[in-house]
Parts: structure tokens; C-alpha cells; sequence
């Protein structure tokens, strides 16, 4: 996700969900590298955040761990509230954190 040149340097949020602290970890590092980059970026968690929080930010980068081969029922939920927020013209992106708990997965 390129934040900056042409389009000029927006805002960035990390959103995420965390119960052991791994994904917030992840995205604090990341948050980190963009600050370290000039670029303005803060990290919230979703329990901490409502939905229109997000108009005020140009991208959105979203943060969960993977909760059995999917997504913590939290995460969805507030996906599923996002439906009614205008989140047009921004970047988004997204990661997870995993223990790779299904064996057979390559
Ligand atoms: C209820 C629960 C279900 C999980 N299910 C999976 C899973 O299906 N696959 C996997 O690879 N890891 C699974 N994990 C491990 C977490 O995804 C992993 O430890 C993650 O980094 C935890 O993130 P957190 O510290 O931000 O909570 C599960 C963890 C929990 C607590």
C-alpha cells in the first residue's frame, strides 16, 4: 500500500482485534514503520473504536488473528457495521496472525 507521492500523505489507522496481544504487537510495528517513514499513523483497537471513526482517516489497515480457520466473531461484526460507512476513496489493507494450528495446510 503506497501512502503518499501524488496523492499526498494522508492519515493511517490500525485497527485491530487482539486477545493475547500478538496482533496488536504486529501492528504497532507496523504503525511504527510508518512513522518512521514521515507518514501519520495510529493504532486502535476495534474494541476501541466505532465504525465512523474511520471516515476521519485516508487508510485503514485492519489487524485480527485467525480464530478457527476464520475471523474472531468481534472482527466480523464490526465488518459487517462498516457496511454503513462511506469508505470511499480510501486504501485499505489487511493482516492476520496465526499459529498454524491445520497441519495439513501448505
Ligand atoms: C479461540 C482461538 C482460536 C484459534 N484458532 C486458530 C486457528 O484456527 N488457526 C491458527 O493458525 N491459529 C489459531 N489460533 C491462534 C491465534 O490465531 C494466534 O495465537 C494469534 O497470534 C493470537 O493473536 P492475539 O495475540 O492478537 O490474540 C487461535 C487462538 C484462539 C484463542
Amino acid at each position: 500500500m503506497e501512502l503518499g507521492g501524488e496523492m499526498g500523505v494522508g492519515r493511517a489507522l490500525m485497527v485491530c482485534y487482539t486477545v493475547y496481544g500478538n496482533t496488536e504487537n504486529a501492528a504497532k510495528a507496523v504503525r511504527d514503520g510508518l512513522a518512521s517513514a514521515a507518514l501519520e499513523a495510529e493504532c486502535r483497537k476495534i474494541q476501541d473504536t466505532k465504525p465512523d471513526d474511520l471516515e476521519a482517516f485516508d487508510a485503514i489497515i485492519f489487524g485480527t488473528p485467525t480464530h478457527m480457520e476464520d475471523i474472531p466473531d468481534d472482527v466480523r461484526r464490526f465488518m459487517e457495521a462498516l457496511k454503513r460507512v462511506d469508505l470511499r476513496g480510501k486504501q485499505g489493507s489487511a493482516f492476520d496472525t496465526h499459529t498454524r494450528m491445520n497441519k495439513s495446510a501448505g
